[in-house]
């Protein structure tokens, strides 16, 4: 039987795409960098590995035709060589990309293209996993950002796992360019108060300016690239919200999961329980 490789398996979308694969009888391999605590599923087999360490992809890409790829860095700087280390059993590759205009992202899928693979890269919008980070502001029932008005629709990791799914098993994935996206843009005030209410707590949404807004991204990502995107990001979607696609529905047949809906499974992440 043959096996699919799965680098970044823990995180938001690779946890449930190994889920999917395993549900669906799948072998699953995952190159993990921590086998005790990567939390699989059972008959995962889990690889200790690292993408720093050429040898450990090589090891872990032996005798497996398909690979799903997490690129967990901020720049392509050896990817490269990572691509070489998977070795000539893989044939397919797909990418975990980005809907945004990311140069790090755009540097790997032109490798990827050049590699003679059969690719599909996924491009997500934002994900609903994101809005976690404003768990503190929920409790403390005052979430302060800037660019209120900005709408993104977000999408749920489960969406663009099961789309990973389809691309990595089905036929007529290959070469294609997947950009994927929740069912519909909601502002960032209307992201809190879906949050809030699935929650059934008083929320404060506090504009900040955007020097302000800067700032605050500043102190928790340090002097990251990330950083200028994300404001130039907010303050484009005020006028043009982000692309909502119809993707997910068209490669599932079913429509792509509500905010609300992600809300409501993630709830007690949020602290729900003391509400
Ligand atoms: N967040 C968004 O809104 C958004 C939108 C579009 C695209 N994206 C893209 O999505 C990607 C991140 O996906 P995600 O959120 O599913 O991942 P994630 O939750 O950030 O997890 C990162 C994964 O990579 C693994 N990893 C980290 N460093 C590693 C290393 N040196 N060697 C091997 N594995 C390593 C981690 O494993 P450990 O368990 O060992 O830590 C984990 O499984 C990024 O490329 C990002 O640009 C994000």
């Amino acid at each position: 039987m043959s096996t699919t490789l799965v680098i970044g398996a823990t995180g938001h979308v690779g946890r449930p795409l190994v889920a999917e694969l395993s549900s669906r009888q799948v072998a699953v391999r995952a190159l993990v960098r921590r086998p005790d605590a990567a939390g699989l599923p059972a008959g995962v087999e889990l690889v200790a590995g690292d993408l720093a360490d050429l040898a450990s992809v090589s090891a872990a890409a032996a005798g497996v035709d398909r690979v799903f790829l997490v690129w967990p860095f901020t720049t392509s700087e050896g990817f490269g060589a990572v691509l070489d280390a998977l070795g000539s059993d893989v044939r397919r590759l797909v990418y975990l990309s980005s809907a945004g205009s990311v140069p790090f992202h755009d540097e790997v899928e032109a490798l990827i293209a050049q590699s003679g693979l059969s690719w599909t890269f996924l491009r997500p919008s934002g994900f609903a996993v994101n809005t976690l980070g404003w768990a503190a502001g929920i409790q403390a029932g005052e979430v302060r950002l800037p660019y209120g008005a900005a709408a993104r629709p977000l999408i749920d990791e489960r969406d663009t796992a099961a789309v990973g799914v389809r691309a990595l098993l089905e036929p007529g994935h290959a070469g294609k360019v997947h950009e994927l996206s929740g069912p519909v843009a909601l502002t960032q005030v209307e992201q809190v108060s879906t949050i809030a209410s699935v929650l059934g707590r008083e929320v404060r949404f506090v504009e900040l300016t955007p020097e302000e807004g800067r700032a605050m991204f500043r102190a928790a990502w340090g002097d990251s690239p990330y950083v200028d995107g994300a404001i130039a990001g907010l303050a484009q979607w005020v006028h043009t919200p982000e692309r909502t696609t119809t993707t997910v529905a068209d490669i599932l047949g079913r429509p792509a999961i509500p905010f609300r809906a992600w809300v409501e499974a993630n709830a007690p992440r949020f602290g729900a329980q003391e509400a």
